[in-house]
This record gives C-alpha cells, sequence and structure tokens, in this order.
C-alpha cells in the first residue's frame, strides 16, 4: 500500500475499513452541505503571499495553547462516536496528540468514558461539554471532569437541537449498531472493524451509562439529543459553570461578532469560531469567512481558536493568518484513526505539520507569532465579513 500523503488519502483508506454508517457520520454534514462545502472551498479565497531571500533556515511551529506550550497550533477536537470508528478510538487518538505535543479534547458523547481515557493515558486531556436538561448530572460530570485532572473545559454551543445529517437517518446510525441486514453485511466486509469494537467491549455512551436516568430507550446520538439536551441554555449558564470548574473555559460554535462579544463578557478564556464543521446550521457562512470580523471584534480579549474545513497546513496558516491563535481539527484525525488507529493519527498530524513547516518558510515566516494578515490576503470580490 502507499504511504498516504495527504488527508485525502486518509479518508479514502477509513472509506474502505470502517462501516458505512460511521464514516459517513464524520463525512458529512447537514442537510445540503452548503456549508460543509463552503468550509473548505472558501480556503481558496486566502491567497498566501510569496515571500523569498529571508532567512528560514531555523523555524519553530511551537506556540502557547491555553497558556500551555504546544508543539503545533493544532488540537484534536471533540468528535461524539470516535470508540466506534475504531474500536477504543478516543484512546488511540489522545496518545496520538499526546505523542505530538498537542491537546486533545475528549467527547462528551464519547464511547470511551473520561475515567477509562484517564486510566490510559500520560496527560491530562480536555473535556467537552454539551448542556443537558439533568442539571445534577452536568455538574457531577463536571465533578469527574476535575477528578480526571481534564485540563480545560470546552462547552459547545451550536448543537442544543440537532440539524438532519440524511446519510445518518439512511445508515441508521445507532450505539451500539443496528444491527439491520444491510448494516450487519457492511461490518462483515470490515472484520478488522468489527474484531477491534468486540475486543473493546465498549459501545455505548460511556460518560452516561450508569450515569443519568433516561438512558434505557436511547439508542442514537439523535435521541440523546432530542431527549436530554437542554433547548433553553443561554448565556446565564456559562455563569453556572463557572462556578463548579475551576479551570480554562472555552465557548465553542461561536460564528457572529456579536455572540462572540457576549461569549467575552462572561470572561471565557477563548472561543472557538466554528459552524459545527458544517453539521449544524446549513446555509449558514463558512467558518473561515467569518474569522476576521470575529477576531477584529475580541481578539485583544480572548484567545481566538478555529474550526472548519482544515485539511492541509496552508489552511492553518491563513486561518491565523485570518486571527486564530490555534486550529482545532475533526475529520482530518478521524480519517487518520479509521484508515490505521493510533498510526493514522500520527500520520493525519505528521502531514500537517510538514506542510504547516513548508508554508511557513515559504511565506517568509519562521515562527508561529510571526504568522498575521501581512501573510495573506482575500481574495478581491470574495464575501468575507
Ligand atoms: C456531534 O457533535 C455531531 O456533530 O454529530
Amino acid at each position: 500500500m502507499a504511504i498516504p500523503a495527504s488527508i485525502e488519502d486518509l479518508r479514502k483508506l477509513a472509506h474502505r475499513r470502517v462501516p458505512r454508517a460511521y464514516f459517513r457520520y464524520v463525512d458529512g454534514g447537514s442537510y445540503d452541505e452548503e456549508t460543509l462545502r463552503g468550509n473548505q472551498s472558501d480556503f481558496q479565497h486566502v491567497k498566501l503571499r510569496q515571500r523569498v531571500m529571508v532567512d528560514i533556515s531555523d523555524r519553530d511551529t511551537s506556540t502557547l495553547i491555553l497558556g500551555e506550550k504546544a508543539v503545533l497550533p493544532l488540537v484534536l477536537s471533540t468528535v461524539a462516536m470516535t470508540g466506534l470508528v475504531r474500536g477504543n478510538g478516543e484512546i488511540l487518538a489522545c496518545r496520538a496528540a499526546q505523542a505530538a505535543g498537542i491537546p486533545y479534547i475528549l467527547s462528551m458523547v464519547s464511547i470511551c468514558s473520561i475515567e477509562d481515557l484517564a486510566a490510559a493515558v500520560q496527560r491530562p486531556f480536555w473535556f467537552q461539554l454539551y448542556m443537558v436538561k439533568d442539571r445534577g448530572f452536568v455538574r457531577a460530570l463536571i465533578e469527574r471532569a476535575i477528578a480526571a485532572g481534564c485540563s480545560a473545559l470546552v462547552l459547545t454551543v451550536d448543537l442544543q437541537i440537532l440539524a438532519q445529517r440524511h446519510g445518518d437517518v439512511k445508515n441508521g446510525l445507532s450505539v451500539p449498531p443496528r444491527l439491520t441486514w444491510r448494516n450487519v453485511l457492511n461490518m462483515a466486509a470490515r472484520p478488522a472493524w468489527a474484531a477491534r469494537v468486540l475486543a473493546s467491549r465498549r459501545w455505548r455512551f460511556g460518560n452516561f451509562a450508569g450515569h443519568m436516568a433516561g438512558m434505557e430507550d436511547v439508542s442514537s446520538l439523535s435521541d440523546l439529543i432530542a431527549k436530554h439536551f437542554d433547548p433553553s441554555l443561554s448565556w446565564d449558564d456559562v455563569s453556572w459553570i463557572r462556578s463548579i470548574w475551576p479551570g480554562k473555559l472555552v465557548i465553542k460554535g461561536i460564528l457572529d461578532a456579536e455572540d462572540a462579544r457576549k461569549a467575552v463578557a462572561t470572561g471565557v478564556d477563548a472561543i472557538v469560531v466554528s459552524n459545527h464543521g458544517g453539521r449544524q446550521l446549513d446555509g449558514a457562512a463558512s467558518s473561515i469567512s467569518k474569522l476576521a470580523s470575529i477576531a477584529d471584534a475580541v481578539g485583544h480579549q480572548t484567545e481566538i481558536m478555529f474550526d472548519g474545513g482544515i485539511r492541509t497546513g496552508k489552511d492553518v496558516v491563513r486561518s491565523l493568518a485570518l486571527g486564530a491563535q490555534c486550529c482545532l481539527i475533526g475529520r482530518a484525525y478521524m480519517f487518520g484513526l479509521g484508515a490505521n488507529g493510533q498510526a493514522g493519527v500520527a500520520r493525519a498530524i505528521e502531514i500537517l505539520r510538514r506542510e504547516l513547516d513548508v508554508t511557513m518558510a515559504l511565506t517568509g515566516v519562521t515562527r508561529i507569532s510571526q504568522i498575521n494578515r501581512s501573510v495573506a490576503e482575500v481574495s478581491h470580490g470574495a464575501h468575507f465579513t
């Protein structure tokens, strides 16, 4: 097998190795996937400036993320059900992130629980939270994250109700996998996947099982969201979380400068400019097209993180040029995970690292802190606000 040279190569491998329902869950977006496509294609409107005759012999991709040193301006982002894309997927991805010297965010709707992940890795990871109606469960979960030594809490605010992803409906996406003939045949055609998931003995929502009442009849992410997520979530809830969580707090899912100002007013440590990877409001602007306006509005008051459509190191440079301090990646590493477990995630990170390094060199910068608006320009006529 040829060595995967790009994230797209890893995607193709993952497509072959992961059953349809879970591959499509990662790969797809909501409704017509307009925003999903825009997230990737709008990067082309950010043109990098080729610079020459600068001494680029000593380059360094390290930076600070939430005050901690990171080897790259990258974070492996929260992805629900990672452990069904590859058995023990959360553990494998977290180990790859920690070996590469970057943070990993465990999803609240992971397959592996916070406690099991903490026992399996060497260093602290971040934990992601959705607000559910049962506030007692939320409080207990935050306390579990504190006990597990999590170093940051990421509150996702753009998914209190779920936008439909057509593929998930058609494929009967569920946890554990629904044993329809179609799914069984599809899984049986991927015996290595099935063997790993069976051996992991993890195929439920690990943070919920045995911890929240009303989970008995929950068999899918969409059920869980519809029955338990709290659509009344508002800015007032952030101070309640603050009263329980003593560490760094990040709000993920901001796509509007007005919301960014409100987030900053709550005193959060960072925001993530995001449209949930084109998986929620279809028809929303691409993340990259909103980044500069949000950075202009609040970049001097808070740390700006960015996600949406990153598949290359040049996309990382473009995001940093428009005001992000670091980028979160989801699909890019999940394709590596589906393709080849921990080694596949490591490969995805290495692909991005090399591209980042080369792009920095060819734009004439040698430090992450030097990447600013002077490195890129938005094409004339592009709708970036
Ligand atoms: C959950 O976060 C999802 O995007 O499916």
